[in-house]
């Protein structure tokens, strides 16, 4: 692919051509990352499961905090399993028709066990622990959909599976010092994907030292670009916030965390049994 598709992919994504360096124009794997979207819509054909564990090796060659590999992956093979997996997420209907479903979980369990078979002190009982998990967790998730995506598959993760933690836990057997992280949803995609625009590149990629000069003007261009590009089909809490004409991402967003959104976590993650001070 020449350079000159993966420049537009990145002018529709970031709304400006950034400086391509030689050593990327042309790669597949840069095409691939400039071009990609998340997929909820998938065609009604199964995914071979030995895709799915392969999918998952692929993810768990990803890099890992201090190699302790703290990320598990379940598939949810089984179409009950899925279906009440999907019950727990009733606002988004799309889950149930997903063709097949994983959970990323983080996992510190691995490590205190690890301690206790070497007859040596787990001295690391403070907020590190579920940190450390869940990063490594983030870093398989977004590794599994960069694999199911190469690998010809569209793709979404579910952080919404964690509105009812405890429930899914529970269905998947989950021990202490283990938690759902996010399911993904992957399937045989029934169309082309289409790009999210992104914060400029100025307000998000910084060099050297902080900087957030003109950050809120590039935010309302941004928003602007956005909105003429993939205006909103609806406006959240309209009976909070009412209509408003500029509605966009700034809009969105603002109204998503003026509703509390799972506030009782730290509560769920103190009963797996991670102290979080
Ligand atoms: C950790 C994580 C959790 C997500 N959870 C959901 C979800 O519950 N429902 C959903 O429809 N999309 C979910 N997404 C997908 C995002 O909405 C999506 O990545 C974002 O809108 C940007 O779109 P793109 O992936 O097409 O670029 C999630 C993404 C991530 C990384």
């Amino acid at each position: 692919m020449p350079a000159k598709d993966i420049a537009e992919l990145l002018a529709c994504r970031f709304g400006e051509v950034p400086e391509l360096a030689p050593e990327v124009a042309g790669v597949p794997l840069a095409e691939a990352l400039a071009g990609r979207a998340s997929c909820r819509a998938f065609a009604p054909r199964p995914v071979d499961v030995a895709l799915l564990r392969s999918l998952a090796a692929l993810a768990l060659c990803a890099p890992s905090k201090s190699d302790l590999q703290q990320a598990d992956i379940v598939l949810a093979t089984d179409p009950e399993l899925r279906a009440a997996l999907a019950a727990t997420v009733p606002g988004q209907a799309w889950v149930a028709g997903t063709p097949a479903l994983l959970v990323v979980c983080g996992n510190n369990r691995r490590q205190r066990q690890v301690s206790e078979m070497r007859g040596r002190e787990f001295a690391n009982d403070h907020l590190d622990a579920f940190f450390n998990a869940a990063v490594d967790g983030g870093i398989v998730l977004a590794t599994l959909v960069l694999a199911a995506e190469a690998a010809g598959l569209g793709a979404c993760p579910i952080s919404g599976l964690r509105d009812r933690p405890e429930e899914v836990s529970d269905l998947l057997g989950l021990p202490a010092h283990v938690f759902p992280l996010a399911g993904l949803a992957l399937g045989y995609p029934v169309r082309e994907g289409r790009i999210s625009p992104r914060l400029p590149l100025e307000v998000t990629v910084h060099e050297n030292r902080w900087s957030e000069a003109g950050t809120a003007g590039r935010m309302a261009a941004y928003d602007a670009r956005r909105r003429e590009l993939q205006p909103y089909a609806s406006q959240r809490g309209l009976d909070r916030f009412g209509e408003v004409s500029d509605y966009g991402w700034l809009e969105d967003k603002a109204r998503q965390y003026a509703e509390p959104q799972r506030a009782d976590f730290g509560a769920f993650v103190r009963r797996r049994g991670f102290r979080l001070d």
